[in-house]
């Protein structure tokens, strides 16, 4: 007979005394176990050998989700906000605002009017309070300890994370004819090691010991260790894909000058782009000097187009908003930085680096946030080379499907946007084309230069499936946690 573990001996002499279907809470009671993995695996084993069925059983069944959980403990949204405005005779969506968060507000109005509350002209006003009260007690009710015959349940399955539905299967065992005849001498326990400490190897016992085999078929806790933020880890693996595609990573300051991110992308001094609402200028420092050899250039190119078949602006160029410092509004500021110091080198160089812009944030914009520029200079570098490039990235990142639109910036012609494919829609992920003369030409620049420059987070966001960028950066520790190595 094969040999049994000493649980697997406990929980049969068990079963041989008592032939009925026993739940697990009865095993462990049973046994005196406090760890319900010795039962589960206990009663694996004896199934194997045939001594032991398992039934088992399924049902559907409701439990809390995230939402719920904060609702059983903090009250419904409905609960919290009717007190308020049933305490408080005439009260207005005002009042209301200064008492609950701004995300809060619109959907518990929104759960009120479902009950009977009515909001006209910024005040709330009801009839019948009691109602009202008896149909938020009842969903109360329901939220501390919610049960799946109770009829409430499609409403609550209609709101967002407040339930789940779940299928729990439960297991019952019961002893076979095979296991009631294993005789009783050898269901004896043995000293069974399942720990090997420095004390038993020192002493000579361990050569009898007899040690519990190991089950790797068992379920385990996961083990949490530290780890990257899938953030760093996204760049990474941005990082390694263009590492092996032949470009070499620059990495900048991002305290720059207006020149350097704007007048030598030949964008207008007017242009929208540049205004305080758009861009972070800094108090310290306020000016930057720039070499007088590059704003002359500048101010020859923007007035009248240089040495180019271009005519320029018109208009003054005023060196000294070129010296303004501020916060980088694109990395397109560090690679043409790059390339006025290496004019005559071909080259394959990229940058993931944080840039700024003044921007209300919500569910896609962050004020910072991180682009993935790049630029191949080099002897026939041209729009095809360009875009298969982009289209290579993108599909090392698995994302096949990628196509270009006609786009424009002032620094590149032709410009391009780049879209990739996601869930059935194409989504925007940057901006990409070919330098001007306007640019290249006052930095002495000969061959073509393919440039670009993506979101990260954008990409981010697709690659963990999220809808609200903002979850990228507020440190919820389980998210964290949970989230798939790259
Ligand atoms: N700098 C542009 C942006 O911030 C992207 C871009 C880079 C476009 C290089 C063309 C060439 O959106």
């Amino acid at each position: 007979m094969a040999e049994l573990t000493n649980p697997e001996k406990r929980m049969l002499r068990l079963m041989q005394e008592t032939d009925k279907k026993w739940t697990l809470d009865e095993i462990l009671e049973a046994c005196d176990w406090d760890d319900q993995a010795t039962a589960v695996a206990a009663g694996h084993g004896l199934s194997n050998h045939g001594f032991v069925k398992v039934n088992e059983s399924s049902k559907t069944d409701v439990i809390l989700g995230t939402e719920g959980k904060k609702a059983a403990k903090n009250g419904l949204l409905e609960a919290r906000i009717w007190t308020f405005i049933s305490n408080k005779p005439e009260s207005s969506m005002r009042d209301l605002s200064n008492e609950f968060e701004r995300n809060e507000t619109g959907p518990g109005v929104g759960l009120l009017k479902g009950l009977g509350v009515r909001l006209d002209a910024g005040k709330f006003s009801f009839d019948d309070a009691k109602n009202i009260d008896s149909q938020i007690s009842e969903r109360t009710k329901f939220i501390q300890s919610p049960s799946i015959d109770n009829p409430l349940i499609e409403h609550f399955k209609g709101r967002k994370n407040l339930i789940e539905i779940v299928e729990v299967v439960t297991r019952t065992w019961s002893i076979t004819s095979t296991g009631k005849q294993i005789p009783a001498e050898k269901l004896e326990e043995v000293v069974n090691i399942a720990e090997i400490t420095p004390e038993l190897l020192q002493s000579d016992k361990w050569k009898e010991a007899d040690f519990r085999p190991y089950d790797v078929s068992l379920e385990a806790s996961m083990p949490r260790s530290g780890r990257s933020h899938p953030m760093q880890a996204l760049i990474e693996r941005i990082r390694s894909i263009f590492l092996e595609m032949g470009f070499s990573e620059l990495v900048d300051d991002y305290v720059q000058t207006a020149g350097w991110n704007m007048d030598a992308l030949f964008i207008p001094q007017d242009h929208p782009a540049r205004e305080m609402q758009d861009t972070f200028y800094l108090d310290n420092p306020k000016q930057i000097k720039l070499e007088p050899r590059m704003l002359n250039s500048w101010k020859e190119i923007h007035e009248h187009g240089g040495d180019t078949d271009s005519t320029g602006w018109g208009g003054e160029f005023d060196p000294e908003i070129s010296q303004k410092g501020l916060l980088r509004t694109h990395t397109t500021v560090n690679t043409i930085q790059y390339l006025a110091n290496n004019p005559n080198e071909s080259c394959r160089v990229f940058a993931i680096d944080r840039v700024f812009r003044k921007e209300s944030i919500d569910k896609t914009h962050l004020p910072e946030f991180h682009q993935i520029e790049g630029i191949i200079m080099e002897p026939g570098a041209n729009l095809g080379m360009l875009v298969s490039t982009l289209k290579t990235f993108y599909e090392k990142m698995g994302y096949p499907e990628v196509r270009v639109r006609p786009a424009y910036f002032p620094y590149t012609e032709p410009s391009l946007e780049v879209e990739v494919k996601w869930r059935g829609k194409w989504l925007e992920l940057g901006g990409a084309g070919i330098f001007r003369p306007e640019v290249t030409e006052p930095l002495g620049i000969k061959d073509p230069v393919c440039a670009w420059g993506m979101g990260l987070e954008r990409l981010a966001m697709l690659v963990l499936g999220l809808d609200d960028i903002r979850q990228l950066y507020i440190s919820d520790l389980e998210w964290l946690r949970n989230q798939p190595i790259l």
